[in-house]
């Protein structure tokens, strides 16, 4: 974290995003000043508060990406939830804080994850051992021994018993080798065909099944009677080798871990680090505009003031204890096109300090988002049909040609952002993808993309208005 110094992160951050700088240099400012406030003893450092960002940009134009990544590289919990679908019909009044337990569920799975790895190795161990013993039955060292131990109480003071018991130490000996032997084939993988019955316990999932109930928004001891009441299933069954293993490693796992450690550190995370990612924002602002008047503003304030709380800092309560929000990085998002900043309530904008503006995507940086990110759209599709055993080339003028047709048609149809480039490159390749196993066997290997050869696939799209309305 240390070394995760702003120009770092923005540095990480340029890998993946283009442009839009203000906004990369706010957010890892944000990120610095928590891990500073980290450093300081109690008393100030409970004063500090997070500079909560608004991003203000037209859509695809990087805001959810920035702050998707930034998550990613920090290691933050993070979740990602629409303002604007609290005021929606079925969520209405329903309860923002689930955002707060949404973000602990988040960092438990997290910090589980983290402890997992950390046992796995043990978890390995002790799994490929039951599993020896469930192929292996009556091979179990421990199970001999306390059988062995048993059998010796029972005979002694009876003289004979004593060749019995050489005889029982040199087969203990000859079991652990047939062990051994197990255990060689099982690592090399020789087995895992073959099936083993075992017994399958599953707990029943939950908090899936509340979720789906709309239940997840109950009070959480409930939340806990109703688990508790549900009882587990244990089913006998045979199943392949390979799983078997990957069942007991779970298993072994989960004795393994601490789960109140888990949680307690998933707590402390949650409200250190987490970020929460509040998109549409702009949505439950009240303003004139389209469907501004008259539409139900009523709902929108409302949910102003209900995130006033947890955005000012107040303690929500989960089922797994309770998380204070006064530290949680809240970063906002949307287009803000009718709505401004300022339509929200003051009290809330007061609570988000830092603006920052990115910019809508010009040509030249479709050009940079075609080519430069790591998981770049020419870099993808040049994997895909690398499969088929076709090696793309794209020269220089077809990529300008597919960001001169993405900018066009972002002007002419509606402003989409990068997500335009998606379309291009899919109507680009919307012919090579299918046949191209039928070009690899008539013998083809290489496929260059040119400047013409875009524009003829482009074309006849954009020569129709409806069509282009529908395809790009
Ligand atoms: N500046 C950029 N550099 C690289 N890729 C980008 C950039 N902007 C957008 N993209 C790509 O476009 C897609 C959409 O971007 P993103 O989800 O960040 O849009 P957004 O600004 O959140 O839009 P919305 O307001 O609609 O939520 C993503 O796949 C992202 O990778
Ligand atoms: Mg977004």
């Amino acid at each position: 974290m240390q070394d995760q110094t702003p120009k770092a992160i923005v540095e990480q951050l340029d890998r993946f995003i283009i442009g839009q700088h203000d906004a990369k240099r706010a957010v890892a400012v944000a990120i610095r000043n928590r891990w500073r406030r980290q450093q300081l003893d109690g008393e100030i450092a409970r004063e500090v508060v997070p500079r909560n960002i608004i991003m203000a940009g037209p859509t695809g134009c990087g805001k959810t990406e920035i702050a998707r990544r930034l998550a990613r590289l920090t290691g933050a919990p993070f979740i990602k939830v629409e303002a604007s679908k609290f005021t929606e019909v079925g969520y209405h009044g329903r309860d923002v804080e689930s955002m707060v337990r949404d973000l602990l569920d988040q960092a438990i799975a997290m910090v589980r994850a983290e402890q997992a790895q950390a046992v796995n190795e043990k978890a390995e161990a002790a799994a490929m051992d039951r599993l020896v013993t469930l192929l292996l039955p009556g091979s179990d060292p421990e199970a001999s021994k306390r059988r062995h131990a048993t059998a010796s109480v029972a005979a002694e003071g009876d003289s004979s018993a004593k060749g019995g018991f050489v005889a029982t130490a040199d087969s203990i000996e000859s079991k652990q080798r047939l062990r051994e032997k197990m255990r060689e084939q099982l690592t090399a993988g020789a087995l895992d065909d073959k099936e083993v019955e075992m017994n399958i316990t599953r707990r029943p999932q939950t908090s899936v099944m509340f979720a789906n109930m709309g239940l997840d928004q109950m009070d959480p001891s409930m939340a806990d009677m109703f688990e508790k009441i549900i009882p587990e299933q244990n089913k006998r069954k045979r199943v392949r080798v390979e799983d078997a293993r990957r069942i007991l490693i779970e298993e072994e796992t989960d004795k393994l871990l601490d789960e109140d450690k888990i949680v307690s550190e998933a707590i402390d995370r949650t409200q250190d680090a987490g970020i929460i990612f509040l998109d549409e924002i702009d949505k439950i602002a009240t303003a004139d505009g389209p469907g501004g008047k008259g539409s139900p503003d009523v709902s929108r304030q409302g949910v102003q003031r209900d995130l006033l709380p947890i955005v000012e800092g107040s303690a929500v309560s989960t089922r797994h204890g309770v998380v204070h929000t006064d530290h949680i990085l809240f970063i906002a998002a949307g287009a803000f096109h009718y709505a401004k900043v300022s339509d929200l309530m003051p009290e809330l904008q007061g609570r988000f300090p830092i603006r920052v503006e990115l910019a809508p995507l010009t040509k030249d940086d479709f050009v940079r988002i075609l080519t430069e990110p790591q998981g770049a759209l020419t870099r993808q599709q040049e994997a895909l049909l690398g499969v088929e055993g076709l090696r793309v080339v794209f020269e220089p003028g077809a990529i300008d040609a597919m960001a001169e047709l993405a900018a066009a048609a972002n002007e002419r149809l509606e402003n989409i952002g990068a997500r335009r480039l998606m379309t291009i490159v899919e109507t680009v390749f919307d012919e090579i993808n299918f046949d191209a196993p039928d070009r690899v066997a008539a013998g083809e290997t290489e496929l260059r993309i040119t400047d013409a050869f875009v524009r003829e696939q482009v074309a006849p799209v954009v020569a129709d208005a409806d069509l282009s309305n529908f395809v790009l």
